[in-house]
């Protein structure tokens, strides 16, 4: 029997059912149509404070704090796909999206400081970015993107590619379904990210 596909999805935005919920759910959605395990954590019900910088994680491989984050790093480190939406504020990822990624400090002391794997061995995973914003300048996605690629490569997931609706000005809760194929394309990018083996 072929091994089971974990997929994560984290929901980055403070608005519920807006547009990145929107298209993570169908992200998810086109996942599970291919037989993977889906699962949802939305960030702004969750208590994940700012990392502390206390750089205990340097000597311990593990965040101190004892908050939501120690669930999320076991979901992170169970799935075999990950995927992440946030919109734009102010030029980046939110602050419930950067929260998160901050406390992966704790695993990126644990892959380059102690050298032991991130998110422990025997998974190749893969991760997907989804992104709108309102405005519609250029260079839009450029610091969400390096901040992004910034984590995955930190705990060894795969780039598997992102959904981002540049000049689409999705501004408004729901303007996604506007848009002429978003939903579409997000459905098909959950199908491949399951489908696709993850670089070695
Ligand atoms: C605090 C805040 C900051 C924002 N900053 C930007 C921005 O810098 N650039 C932009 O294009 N849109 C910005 N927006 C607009 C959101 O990206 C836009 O409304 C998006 O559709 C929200 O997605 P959501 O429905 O998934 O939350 C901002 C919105 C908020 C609330």
């Amino acid at each position: 029997m072929e091994k089971e596909i974990r997929v994560l999805g984290i929901a980055g935005s403070p608005r519920r059912g807006g547009n990145t919920d929107l298209l993570l759910a169908e992200v998810m959605r086109g996942a599970a149509s291919k037989g993977a395990k889906v699962k949802t954590i939305v960030l702004s019900e969750l208590n994940i404070a700012p990392c502390q910088h206390c750089d205990v994680c340097l000597k311990k491989g593990r965040c101190k704090v004892d908050d939501d984050m120690q669930m999320v790093y076991k979901e992170l480190a169970a799935a075999d796909r990950i995927v992440l939406a946030s919109p734009i504020h102010f030029m980046s990822v939110t602050a419930q999206a950067k929260a998160m990624i901050d406390r992966c400090q704790a695993l990126w002391a644990r892959k380059y400081v102690l050298k032991i794997p991130p998110l422990g061995g025997g998974r190749q995973r893969k991760g997907l970015f989804i992104s709108v914003g309102g405005r519609g300048v250029a260079n839009l996605f450029e610091p969400a993107l390096a901040t992004i690629k910034a984590l995955f490569n930190t705990l060894d997931i795969a780039y598997g590619g992102d959904l981002l609706f540049a000049r689409a000005r999705v501004d408004g809760r729901g303007d996604i379904l506007k848009h002429p194929d978003a939903l579409h394309q997000a459905f098909l990018a959950g199908q491949k990210l399951v489908e696709e083996t993850p670089p070695q």
